[in-house]
C-alpha cells in the first residue's frame, strides 16, 4: 500500500504506525498496540482528530 500521513500534527505515515506496530508484540489488544505506537510515533497527541483512523490502520494490520 502507498505511503501517506495519518497524524497531520505529528508528521506520522501509515508505514511508521505499521512499523511501530510490528516493533510490538501485543497483537492481542487494539487499544495497548495503539498506546505502544502512541509512544513510539507520538501520533494522535496533537488535535486527536486521527485517532479512529490510526485505530482503524492498527485494528486493520493486527488481523492480517
Ligand atoms: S492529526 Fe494526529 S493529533 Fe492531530
Amino acid at each position: 500500500m502507498e505511503n501517506y500521513t495519518v497524524c497531520n500534527c505529528m508528521k506520522v505515515s501509515y508505514n511508521d504506525i505499521v512499523k511501530a506496530l510490528h516493533a510490538h508484540d501485543k497483537f492481542d489488544d487494539v487499544l495497548n498496540a495503539f498506546d505502544d505506537v502512541q509512544k513510539t510515533t507520538k501520533c494522535s497527541t496533537g488535535c486527536g482528530g486521527c485517532y479512529h483512523k490510526v485505530l482503524d490502520i492498527i485494528s486493520e494490520e493486527m488481523m492480517r
